[in-house]
């Protein structure tokens, strides 16, 4: 079987990650990069180069990553979902629901595949975190809590901290408790501006369960945790740290209808599978969708605008103080 021929707009951080692992994966060539900055080109001198999308439309490619600022996601998903050509286009999808929504209209009406690069999701702790939820064996979930904090990386002009970082926990908590998210309430603070720079909120998912998130570009450290409450204990997930550790809760069970407690008992570090960098989990996984393997595992296109249609409500709840709903269309929670 011949390899795939991909090709990759924007090569900044994310768009040179996805050129180095694309040009490494067994199945896929790497024939096409771009950037507005010819500078940026100079990384891969033995692909060939483009100042716009356009031309390199012509070279037939099967897939084609967007990693440029995410304001500009949009017209260059337009123009590939009307070429024809499968897309991995980085979180977050748009900057606003309604422009993340034509995007998903725009693939699903010219019936072309598309993800989103949610690639937190491919973090070894957060895929095991995920695989022991969807077993049931820790019971009843009641409560999630993410902390994804750091110093700004300088590079992030178009959107805040809350559509660049904590978007990654907003569809990170959909994706664990496997329900979408009704409401939310916030607060941002933005120092160093123009946008904001400190975000926290509380979600409401449906049926009832809370998930709290903080995002900052403050900070000195580094910082990524996912802690999930069950009815069998606490999950924490450090994505930093590469470890998930189970607290059990120990409390004897206690009569039908009542709240059993909670009593802490002897930590453990659960085993994870080998780590493998997320970028080549995405790209893998995206290789065989595109040859016609389920696209199971990968972010679509409605989860991303969902995760972005919540977000945008963050924004809303803290600009006004007031509790937001999330007005999703339900597009699809897979
Ligand atoms: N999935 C992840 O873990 C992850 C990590 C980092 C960034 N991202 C996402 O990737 C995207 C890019 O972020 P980054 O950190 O790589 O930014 P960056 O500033 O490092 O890179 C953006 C690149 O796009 C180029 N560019 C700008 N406008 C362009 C245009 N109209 N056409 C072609 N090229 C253009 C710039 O010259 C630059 O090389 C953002 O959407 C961001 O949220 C995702």
């Amino acid at each position: 079987m011949t390899n795939l021929r991909t090709g990759v707009v924007g090569l900044g951080w994310a768009g040179t990650v996805h050129a180095r692992t694309m040009a490494a994966l067994p199945g896929i060539d790497l024939v096409a990069v771009a950037d507005l900055d010819p500078a940026k080109h100079t990384a891969f001198p033995h692909v060939p180069t483009f100042g716009d999308l356009e031309t390199m439309l012509r070279l037939e490619l099967d897939y084609c990553v967007i990693a440029t600022p995410s304001a500009t996601h949009e017209a260059y998903a337009l123009a590939l979902a009307a070429a024809g050509v499968p897309a991995l286009i980085e979180k977050p999808l748009a900057p606003t629901g309604t422009a993340a929504r034509r995007i998903h209209d725009a693939f699903t009406r010219t019936a072309t595949f598309a993800a989103v690069g949610h690639t937190e999701r491919h973090q070894a702790p957060l895929a095991e975190l995920a695989r022991l939820l969807a077993g049931g064996s820790f019971g009843e979930l009641w409560q999630l809590a993410t902390r994804r904090q750091g110093p700004y990386s300088g590079r992030i002009l178009d959107v805040g901290v809350a559509l660049d970082l904590l978007v990654h926990d907003i569809d990170l908590a959909s994706w664990l408790a496997r329900e979408p998210i009704e409401s939310v309430t916030a607060a941002t603070r933005t120092l160093a501006g123009p946008y904001e720079d400190t975000a926290t909120a509380t979600t409401v998912l449906r049926g009832g369960l809370l998930a709290h998130h903080h995002a900052d570009w403050i900070s000195p450290f580094k910082q990524r945790t996912v802690q999930v409450h069950t009815a069998a204990g606490v999950l924490s997930a450090d994505t930093v740290a590469g470890t998930l550790t189970h607290h059990p809760n120990t409390a004897d069970p206690a009569p039908a209808g009542r709240f059993p407690g909670v009593q802490g008992g002897q930590a453990r570090l659960i085993a994870l599978p080998k780590q493998e960098p997320p970028f080549t989990v995405e790209h893998r996984l995206m290789r065989d969708a595109v040859l016609g393997a389920s696209p199971r595992g990968l972010v679509s296109l409605a989860e991303g605008a969902e995760a972005v249609a919540a977000t945008e409500a963050l924004l809303t709840a803290a600009a006004t103080g007031h509790r937001t709903p999330v007005p999703t269309r339900r597009l699809a929670l897979t």
